[in-house]
């Protein structure tokens, strides 16, 4: 069996060459709706389509994907700034080899880098972005100053919502704050914890309406995940859903979101790079 290093170094030359990355920032205003969970069984189903992907990440301070996987991560964002270590050296393997990035404690030292520092992890994450179709970040639940920053300089922003009246309040709120931002950013709206798909859709329509009026933009829908007692379960054991309850409702659900996102978003060029976008954002206050 090939160790960790070598499948990770034969991953990121298999792709030296290759375009850039697709950033997508993963975020909602509520807590708990189910985004760590969404992130990393959308990322596994996005690579069993062939997909090289990435998560990191970035809650800042209480990130948790490792424990939804099981793992424990021996290395953080923080490692990067260390004597000698270059990115390949914080990717950690989860399940079916997904690779992530464990934010740690210390991620908010992003926005506290000074420019030296700043410019070594932007060549390192444009080495990154080469190796990877996609690059998930897993947010914190709730805007603050600095995920503003990291959600706005992504490619693409979900927001991700329940029905619950409470949700879409604070799910606003987030598009809101986004919009003001970079009202050119593409927001997709991902129900989750749906009774069924017309519950789904009737929730994607009230938000997307109130977001056109006050805010004249348009969001569009990622798609609809079942409530389903299979990811509290999986949640339970430590196993992502799609491994650990492969037929249940949600990831049937899920395996169908992520090859209709295939389809209809296949080969689009990202035109800007994510770091050049956050670089403004920090530096040019
Ligand atoms: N589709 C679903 N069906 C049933 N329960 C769900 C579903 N999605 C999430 N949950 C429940 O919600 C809990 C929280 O999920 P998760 O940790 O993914 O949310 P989060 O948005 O990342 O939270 P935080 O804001 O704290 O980062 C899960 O442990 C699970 O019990
Ligand atoms: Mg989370």
């Amino acid at each position: 069996m090939k160790d960790q290093a070598e499948t990770l170094r034969q991953r990121m030359q298999d792709m030296d060459g290759k375009q850039q990355a697709k950033t997508i920032a993963i975020a909602s205003g509520k807590g708990g709706v189910g985004k760590s969970n969404f992130c990393i069984n959308f990322a596994l189903q996005l690579m069993r389509n062939d997909k090289k992907v990435l998560v990191f990440d970035f809650d800042i301070g209480m990130g948790n994907i490792d424990i939804l996987m099981g793992k424990s991560p021996r290395r953080t964002f923080i490692d990067l700034f260390r004597e000698g270590m270059s990115i390949r050296d914080i990717i950690e393997l989860g399940p079916e080899s997904l690779s992530y990035i464990a934010g740690g404690s210390g991620l908010s030292t992003i926005f506290e880098l000074d420019q030296a520092k700043f410019a070594y992890f932007q060549s390192e994450f444009e080495q990154l972005s080469k190796s990877f179709d996609y690059i998930l970040f897993d947010m914190g639940a709730g805007a603050t100053h600095d995920s503003l920053h990291l959600i706005s300089a992504a490619h693409e922003a979900i927001v991700v919502t329940t029905p619950e009246p409470t949700s879409m309040t604070d799910g606003y709120a987030m598009i809101k704050h986004l919009v003001h931002k970079d009202k050119n950013l593409p927001i997709k709206i991902l129900v989750n914890r749906s009774l069924n798909e017309i519950n789904g859709k009737a929730t994607f329509n009230r938000l997307s309406l109130v977001v056109k009026r006050f805010l004249e933009v348009e969001v569009s829908l990622l798609g609809v995940l079942p409530d389903d007692r299979s990811v509290l379960e999986a949640v339970n054991n430590q196993r992502p859903f799609v491994i650990d309850r492969p037929k249940s409702k949600v990831s049937r659900s899920l395996d169908e979101l992520a090859r209709k996102y295939l389809n209809e978003y296949r080969r689009q060029e990202s035109t800007f790079s994510f770091v050049d976008k956050l670089k403004r954002f920090v530096f040019e206050r």
